[in-house]
């Protein structure tokens, strides 16, 4: 059973650039995780997301737990095999998503209750029940079970939670127990505030976990103050361990996350907006809904060397996104998730050469550019 390692390659700054070894094969970091909540990364065949350069997709106890059921997937051989995906998954705990998606939520300190936002039906996760989920998933990567105020919270909320999370982790660490070939993550909490996020980072070194994950941001506090945890953030997290960046994000958020020492990332952007008529592109974000594409001959980017752009024009894009066909969502997710993956792919190359300063300097130069 080949053991979970992360090796770093190289450094430019913060920045760092390595491969993180899985029994399902290896990630190259900065890696950016497509999401494939309910073993699907929508409007994608496995074998297509793999093609945009995915190496590791994420998973979420949550959505699977509730449908079609954990037991369920494990009868029938495990998530990779029930969606067709053999490389590395990573699995998010089911808190978070709780949190913002359930109905009826109560949270004590043995874990929480819910109604399904599917059917209404009642369930219960703890610390305990999320590890077993995991394991019966099949994940690579497990995420401990976490919790994660809303915004705006006060402060006192922030603290409790955290500290919550924190005795949260504990029991999933001990529940987790001995996996070889497979890895636990702990996740950072406290909000915005360096002191909470301190004293979180000091619980989870303690315990001790495969990688990290910084947590408890995107959710409304901006850019600016998002970058602002971060320069301090990762500093207090193993140096020789994966940092994971949770719920992030938008191209630019992503070259300042790794920039400032993060190396995974997942976010449903690129799938998300490929299905609302938005592609991302080196030159900023594209709406195919707009009239202005309808005589448009011209790729959606004309270096990109995706399905979408190689084989298609901004009128074809404009008509099948107007006209609701399928093959819209399926194009744009695609060349989205190709655009994301050509950025970790321009951020590793350039942190191996040591150039990611200019690297930066130029992906910031073309956008400000515009021209699209
Ligand atoms: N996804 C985005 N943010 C978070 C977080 O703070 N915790 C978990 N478990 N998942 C997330
Ligand atoms: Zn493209």
């Amino acid at each position: 059973m080949q053991r979970f390692a992360f090796n770093l390659h190289s450094r430019d700054g913060a920045a760092r650039c390595g491969t993180i070894t899985t029994s399902r094969g290896e990630i190259r970091t900065p890696a950016f995780m497509p999401v494939g909540t309910a073993g699907t990364v929508k409007a994608m065949l496995p074998g297509s997301v793999r093609e945009t350069g995915a190496d590791i997709l994420l998973g979420n106890t949550y959505h699977l737990m509730l449908r079609p059921g954990a037991e369920r997937i494990a009868g029938l051989g495990g998530l990779h095999r029930f969606m067709n995906w053999d490389r590395p998954i990573l699995t998010d705990s089911g808190g978070f998503q709780v949190m913002s998606l359930a109905d009826l939520r109560k949270l004590t300190e043995t874990g929480v209750t819910f109604r399904s936002h599917i059917d209404g039906s009642k369930h219960e996760l703890t610390p305990e029940r999320s590890m077993e989920i995991q394991r019966l998933l099949g994940s690579d990567i497990v995420m401990a079970f976490d919790e994660c105020p809303a915004l705006p919270a006060e402060g006192s909320r922030v603290a409790e939670s955290m500290r919550l999370s924190m005795r949260w982790a504990e029991r999933s660490k001990a529940a987790f127990g001995d996996r070889p070939g497979h890895a636990l993550f702990g996740i950072q909490q406290g909000g915005v505030t360096r002191e909470l996020r301190e004293e979180s980072a000091e619980a989870l070194r303690a315990i001790g976990f495969d990688g990290y994950a910084v947590g408890g941001l995107a959710v409304g506090e901006g850019q600016e103050a998002m970058f602002g945890v971060l320069d301090y953030a990762c500093d207090m997290l193993p140096d020789d361990r994966p940092r994971y960046l949770m719920g992030v994000g938008k191209p630019d958020d992503i070259v300042g996350a790794v920039k400032r020492g993060i190396d995974m990332m997942d976010c449903v952007l690129p799938s998300r907006s490929g299905r609302t008529g938005q592609a991302f592109t080196r030159r900023g974000v594209v709406n195919l809904k707009n009239a202005r594409h309808a005589d448009d001959p011209r790729p959606l980017d004309a270096e990109c060397t995706c399905p979408a752009c190689r084989s298609y024009s901004r009128a074809y894009l404009h008509h099948v996104f107007r006209a609701g066909e399928m093959i819209s969502g399926m194009l744009l997710t695609w060349h989205n998730l190709h655009y994301f993956q050509e950025i970790m792919a321009g951020m590793r190359k350039a942190i191996a050469e040591g150039a990611f300063a200019e690297w930066e300097a130029d992906f910031h130069a073309t956008r400000a550019a515009g021209d699209i």
